[in-house]
């Protein structure tokens, strides 16, 4: 048996093992209910065990969403104890329980590329077309209830949402946060060392914004105008406008096929999706003038919504650091870290050609420095620990997203560069939640469905990457 063989035999093992019948936990017991980014990306590493499996961890989690079309970060499908907070706490009153904050929204990106690596056009488009109008009410739903003044930035309201719990980059906003008014019991630190977890300080703000969210009962404007933390977060915004772009040419591939002289069209008949009867719920793909029409209309609304953010994302360039920085919404004050969410604008395909070099340059140094790849905080740092979380571990999926965002520029050779330190790391440590930057020791959750089916999808198969 080949290394090779080996390493995707374990990775298929790990998604299988974390399986929990239709959905997949990122991990036993420390995450054990279904994650909106980790299971959008799992999704990628089904679809190299079973395509089916793979559409369903999708519609698994769009059960979860809710009726504005926010698709949040945790869906509880059923009760386990291992976790803090679960859903009493996060006090969502919906059929199925959920928490209130959504996570960066790579899924659109995520079921584009399924689309377009799927085997069997015809059930591809069949559950892409199914997936369509959940995955347009999700991106209007960050639009509209998360930039309703049209500046072209969405704020994100929790260090959770980001993904990037304890980030340096939200140190100074998440200190203006009050601490819970009552005692909680964490529960992550009776899985994992609790050096390789955030402190206290940060836990604590985290659990207020959370209490915060059910007083406000979750009402839009509400916490538009009073959420004690707002954050342009240049991580969100990144990979939020890339899934704008991938969600428009899904929904250009699978509701306009190509004319008839194209091979295009046998992705779907003509006719099959104007169809003057009501949708039903066995057969949503085979959609109404009056749902197609209201897809159109979406579709027109992404593309405003896509152009100006284009427009506007010079906001967040920071000068002095010449970078794209998150901002705080409240003081206006830049983050002044230099995190892996600053290299994603490379994704988005942000900045002028200035900019763009300015990045590339970042890139090349801060890869000079770790010898297993981007660490999630730069080593320089005074902020950056090694193996605690978000302040400078390796995270092999955000890594992943900044190598495809710099094939996109043309950064070949740090592309390139990005992979072959991820495979490394994998083959020696295995399927880790995060990685110790300085040792390449895995940290946090073993058996990571997320590192597991990056590994099976980019680093140990060799297909090209789509882009
Ligand atoms: C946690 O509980 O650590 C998660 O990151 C929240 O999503």
């Amino acid at each position: 048996m080949t290394d090779t063989h080996h390493l995707i035999e374990k990775a298929k093992q790990v998604l299988i093992t974390n399986d929990r019948g239709g959905y997949t936990v990122p991990t036993d017991k420390l995450y054990p209910f279904q994650w909106n980014w980790d299971s959008a990306i799992t999704a990628l590493g089904w679809m190299q065990i079973d395509e089916p499996r793979a559409w369903q961890e999708i519609e698994m989690l769009i059960k979860g969403q809710w009726p504005n079309g926010m698709i949040p970060h945790i869906v509880f499908h059923e009760e386990v104890d291992t976790y803090f907070p679960g859903p009493s706490v996060w006090g969502v009153d919906l059929p199925v329980k959920t928490t209130s904050i959504s996570q960066p929204p790579v899924l659109a990106s995520i079921v584009n590329m399924m689309y377009e690596a799927s085997t069997d056009k015809a059930i591809a488009t069949d559950r892409a077309l199914k997936l369509l109008p959940a995955l347009m009410k999700y991106h209007l739903w960050w639009y509209r209830d998360r930039d309703p003044e049209n500046t072209g930035l969405v704020v994100s309201y929790h260090p959770w949402e980001s993904g990037m719990d304890n980030s340096p980059a939200w140190d100074k906003s998440l200190a203006a946060v009050p601490p819970a008014t009552w005692q909680y019991q964490r529960k992550d630190t009776d899985h994992i060392d609790a050096e390789e977890r955030p402190k206290a300080f940060e836990y604590d703000r985290f659990v207020y914004l959370v209490d915060f969210f059910r007083q406000a009962d979750f009402d839009a404007d509400t916490l538009y105008r009073t959420c004690p933390y707002r954050m342009y977060d240049i991580g969100i915004i990144s990979i939020l406008h890339k899934a704008t772009a991938d969600l428009i040419a899904l929904a250009e591939a699978v509701l306009m096929p190509a004319p008839s002289n194209s091979p295009n069209l046998s992705r779907l008949p003509a006719d099959e999706h104007i169809n003057t009867s009501a949708p039903t719920s066995e057969h949503p793909s085979v959609l109404s003038l009056a749902l197609t029409s209201e897809l159109m209309a979406s579709l027109n609304e992404l593309k405003q919504r896509y152009a100006l953010t284009q427009q506007n994302i010079g906001k967040l360039w920071h000068v002095p650091s010449n970078t794209f920085q998150s901002q705080d919404a409240i003081t206006q004050a830049f983050s002044h870290e230099l995190t892996t969410g600053t290299l994603l604008p490379l994704l988005a395909g942000f900045g002028d050609k200035t900019q763009k070099q300015h990045m590339q340059h970042l890139l090349q140094t801060w890869l000079q420095l770790k010898p297993y790849g981007l660490s999630s905080t730069h080593p320089k740092s005074n902020e950056f620990e090694a193996k605690r979380y978000w302040r400078g571990p390796i995270w092999v999926h955000v890594n992943w997203l900044i190598a495809m965002g710099a094939e996109l520029q043309g950064f070949e050779d740090e592309a390139k560069a990005i992979k072959n330190s991820a495979k490394a790391l994998i083959e020696q440590n295995g399927y880790f939640e995060y990685f110790d930057c300085e040792s390449g020791v895995g940290c946090g959750g073993d058996t990571f469905s997320w590192t597991a089916a990056v590994s099976l999808h980019w680093l140990l198969t060799q297909k090209a990457e789509k882009k």
